[in-house]
């Protein structure tokens, strides 16, 4: 082979392996992210049990660990770059929001009416319902910032059950799973 031929292929061959190089780290940051979320809730709720049974120490242990999971997940997070503006941020919430509530619960639920897994369907249900409600929060923040301004200091508070999520007043119960208003959270 010519050298020049030689020369010229070299640099292909390296910019082949590096997109796919690329390619394959950042899908495995994602799947890293995703595990380590979950792993942050799992032992999270893990401690709560734990706690329950009276192994405070073994709790401890276990929230030490989730808190550690979501300092990983939080690096991989940034390495992605998918942290961009509150801006960008709010567009991103919505869509993601807006797609769990119109395609994805809707989906779940039927399927699993379908396979009459009862708990799965309220699980959802209630997951669908909020959703919902969390798009329509983004919405009114996304509006206001482009308008120039920051959303009007109130309390956001939220169901331990449903999830559901209120800006400022509450009802006297949830409107979607009936809990009583003093058994919700408020969020600082
Ligand atoms: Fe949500
Ligand atoms: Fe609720």
């Amino acid at each position: 082979m010519p050298f020049l031929a030689r020369y010229s292929l070299l640099p292909a061959c390296t910019l082949l392996f590096s997109v796919n190089f690329m390619a394959k780290t950042d899908e495995n940051l994602k799947a890293a992210f995703a595990g380590e979320s979950q792993a942050n809730r799992l032992y999270t709720a893990f401690a709560k049990k734990a706690d329950e049974e009276g192994l405070t120490q073994i709790a401890k242990l276990f929230r030490a660990a989730a808190e550690a999971e979501t300092v990983h997940a939080l690096n991989h997070l940034r390495v992605t770059g998918q942290v961009k503006s509150t801006l960008d941020n709010l567009g991103t919430a919505i869509s993601g929001e807006t797609y769990e509530f119109k395609k994805m619960y809707p989906d779940f639920i039927a399927e699993a009416k379908k396979e009459g897994n009862k708990a799965a369907a309220l699980s959802f249900d209630y997951a669908n319902q909020v959703e919902q409600i969390h798009a329509n929060l983004y919405q009114k923040a996304l509006d206001a910032l482009k308008n120039k301004k920051e959303l009007a200091k109130v309390d956001y508070w939220v169901c331990p059950v449903c999830g559901n999520t209120f800006e400022g007043s509450v009802p006297d119960s949830c409107p979607i799973c009936a809990t009583a208003k003093d058994k919700f959270m408020k969020i600082n």
